[in-house]
């Protein structure tokens, strides 16, 4: 056990036994869920290197399944772990960012409002380098995940939780490794409110024209990583 994860356990531990102490209920904390390790690859068949990603910049791949879409940014400065709770009130502790820097984090790239997530066409969802400009929704802060949709604001570097809009939870946490060895990521689960079962519901016609059968496949072994601006062709800024 490293010592982020000491002091990490030690505060769980703590909050843990002051809730006994006052007799406060606490929701049950919703737990990881595994979907089997998954290496994330460039764009040309390699294992990829955080090393390799630029900071601040959208990077998107699949998992757990071969048609919901995951970001995965390095916010350039540390992720610390957060707190957060699910709209069913489920509470959990997303661990925070990984890497040297701890600055790596992956988020369900599928808005907790509606549903919106990035297509090869468009997408209106997105991290923002700095404040949004539309002064029709000032920006909550910088640096936040953003959804042009509605207007949802989250902030990656606090496990996605919602600073803005109409978005009922964070959006869905992507449990990822960083060797030290080997500087590979690997996914290996979720954290939070998974939307999954709505998204296929939502769009089971679309995603069988976009993704083919295999749209609800977990992904296996490998997924590819690709920057927004690669991905899509046209990412909507708002
Ligand atoms: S779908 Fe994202 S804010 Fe409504």
């Amino acid at each position: 056990m490293d010592r982020r994860e000491f002091v990490e356990s030690c505060a769980l531990g703590a909050g843990s036994l002051a809730a006994a102490l006052s007799g406060t209920a606490w929701a049950a904390d919703t737990k990881p869920r595994s979907y089997g390790r998954v290496l994330l690859m460039d764009e040309h068949g390699r294992p990829l290197k955080a090393a390799s990603l630029r900071a601040q910049t959208n990077y998107v791949f699949h998992y757990p399944f071969e048609a919901t879409p995951v970001f995965l940014l390095d916010l350039g400065k540390p992720a610390t772990a957060t707190r957060l709770v699910t709209r069913e009130k489920q509470t959990y502790q997303w661990p925070g960012g990984v890497g040297p820097q701890r600055s790596l984090v992956a988020f369900s790239a599928i808005c907790a409002h509606k549903l919106v997530y990035p297509t090869k066409e468009l997408s209106f969802i997105s991290f923002r380098k700095g404040a949004a400009v539309n002064p029709q929704t000032p920006s909550k802060g910088n640096d936040l995940i953003h959804c042009c949709a509605d207007h949802s604001q989250y902030d990656p570097a606090r496990g996605a939780q919602v600073l803005d809009g109409p978005a009922e939870q964070p959006l869905c946490a992507v449990l990822i490794e960083h060797d030290v060895t080997t500087d590979q990521l690997t996914a290996t689960g979720t954290l939070g409110g998974e939307l999954f079962d709505d998204f296929f519901k939502k769009y089971e016609m679309k995603l069988s024209l976009e993704v083919g059968p295999n749209a609800k496949q977990t992904v296996a072994r490998q997924s590819t990583v690709r920057e927004l601006d690669r991905y899509c062709r046209n990412p909507v800024r708002c």
